[in-house]
């Protein structure tokens, strides 16, 4: 029998503090169910005290999650701590995360706090978590600079107070796999009471290390790894959970251990973080970008052809790519449409979302024969927004584009619920239709990133467009798709802006205690 490694996914909480990659409560319980589908042990929702939008995402996952513990973070001091034990309560199984620094150089610089009181704060804080759950998580922040006897020290105190998983992170990938490996070695032969715990690692991708430095902590003795969809994370990146998992499933006479992961459901969890983040994965990323299973040269296809493993290690299916499948066309009615929803694992809440959603699945098919999956998904997202979060709608746009004349826009939108009109001219029609669109409604934004992508093939595929807009230190994503991207372009412009008029300001978890 092998050890189980506890998968720790973080895409809600340190992957969204990637900048730019902030996500609304929908959209996170929507990221959540994947997790759920794909039998992630724990989803790390999010920091309950940043934010009062933080606390009501982390409460609306606890309410919706069945199968994996729900946990938030927590710095080490108590007001923190209530926040994350009230958003977790509903949950079936929970976990509060609660951390203090440990390097030399955060304790004196950041913290102000001597190594002494750094101790004991951490104590307190997991009696105080401890009054919300038995399952608490404590990490060492900046452990991968943190000086080894004051690691063992504190970790013994924290394990005799009530922690029951200990987390070694790599909080600024500076570590080196045998480095990393080490330290985990040593903390876990020194502290006396280490084998009442998980001992955890969460290693961030400065060095592009992360994926190393985890495994070789496994290697060492970790049995949970903490890890994000794609890598996503602060700076760059933390761990990925795809190249983790694979890892460890495509190598068992190296690893000692096993996790429950569905592995068919990477992908689909893959495009749905990039496609709500706006993130978009390399084409060579491992296991999930576009070229990770594809064969270029002559003598690799005719390797594959006669024997797939010669050039393959794992399977393209194993980790859920799939060919774009039919699925639906335009004489598909409600209940194949709400059935293949169902499967895909998207529950739209109540009869009034799901005939919006047909609705919108018809006028597609009109234009679109063929309907795939990834169309629904794209469908999906915009029937997520409810009205009260849709401040501006779209009620029609026309452009005008003719080789040798300056495209000209007209739009028509909602605004509160009172119809609006502009017009004007741009360098292209989706800048001409972005200024029309600012005409009415000043939003002052700093446009960031503009994108567009096809979602399936050919030239009757939904173009989906990323919007990323900043304003007053704030970041939004917003993402349109439809068969016109000048009409994508309108819809993710005015999702971005929707999003910025809801959200508000949230604190960094890493800036002080
Ligand atoms: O990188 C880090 O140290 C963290 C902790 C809060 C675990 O994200
Ligand atoms: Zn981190």
């Amino acid at each position: 029998m092998k050890d189980r490694l506890v998968i720790f996914d973080t895409t809600l909480r340190d992957g969204e503090q990637s900048p730019g990659a902030s996500m609304t409560k929908e959209e996170k319980i929507r990221v959540a169910r994947q997790l759920e589908k794909m039998r992630v042990d724990v989803i790390e929702a999010g920091f309950a005290a940043a934010s009062p939008g933080d606390f009501d995402a982390i409460r609306a996952i606890a309410e919706s999650i069945r199968e994996s513990t729900v946990c938030s973070l927590a710095r080490a001091n108590e007001k923190d701590i209530q926040r994350a034990g009230e958003a977790i309560q509903p949950a079936a199984q929970k976990r509060i995360h609660t951390f203090i620094a440990t390097s030399p150089i955060h304790m004196e610089k950041k913290l102000r706090m001597s190594p002494d009181q750094v101790v004991e704060q951490a104590v307190k804080a997991i009696g105080w978590a401890r009054q919300y759950t038995d399952d608490v998580e404590f990490s060492a922040e900046d452990a991968g600079r943190s000086e080894l006897d004051f690691l063992c020290r504190i970790f013994e105190e924290v394990i005799k107070a009530g922690a029951t998983t200990i987390n070694v992170p790599d909080t600024v990938g500076y570590n080196f796999p045998n480095q990393f490996a080490e330290t985990l070695r040593q903390v876990i032969a020194r502290v006396p009471n280490s084998d009442k715990v998980v001992w955890s690692v969460h290693c961030h991708n400065d060095l592009g290390l992360a994926v190393a430095n985890s495994l070789s902590a496994v290697l060492a003795g970790a049995r949970q790894v903490e890890c994000t969809i794609n890598g996503l994370g602060e700076r760059a990146g933390n761990a990925s959970l795809e190249e983790v998992v694979m890892a460890v499933r495509t190598r068992p006479d190296i690893f000692p251990v096993e996790t429950r992961i569905d592995t068919t459901q990477i992908v689909p969890a893959s495009k749905l973080v990039s496609q709500i983040t706006g993130y978009p994965v390399q084409p060579n990323k491992a296991i999930v970008g576009a070229n990770a299973f594809a064969h270029e040269s002559g003598i690799h296809q005719d390797g594959v052809l006669k024997h797939r493993e010669t050039y393959e290690i794992m399977r393209a299916e194993d980790v859920g790519w799939t060919q774009n499948k039919l699925v639906l066309g335009k004489h598909s009615g409600r209940n194949a449409f709400k059935s293949r929803l169902s499967e895909l694992g998207i529950v739209l809440e109540g009869d009034e979302a799901l005939n919006a959603a047909f609705a919108r699945f018809k006028e597609l098919a009109d234009k679109k024969h063929e309907i795939f999956d990834e169309d629904l998904q794209a469908l999906v997202s915009d029937e997520t927004v409810t009205p009260a979060q849709e401040h501006y709608k779209l009620i029609y746009s026309q452009v005008c584009s003719e080789t040798g004349e300056v495209p000209h826009s007209r739009v028509t939108l909602t605004v509160g619920g009172l119809e609006r009109k502009a017009e004007s001219d741009g360098s292209g029609p989706v800048d001409a239709t972005f200024k029309a669109i600012e005409q009415m409604v000043q939003s002052g934004g700093e446009l960031l990133l503009y994108s567009v992508n096809a979602i399936t093939t050919g030239t009757d595929a939904q173009g989906e467009v990323t919007v990323r807009l900043s304003k007053g230190g704030r970041v939004v994503n917003g993402q349109g798709a439809d068969t016109d991207i000048v009409v994508a372009s309108a819809k993710a412009y005015l999702n971005a802006l929707n999003k910025l008029h809801s959200c508000s300001g949230k604190v960094n978890p890493q800036g002080d205690v």
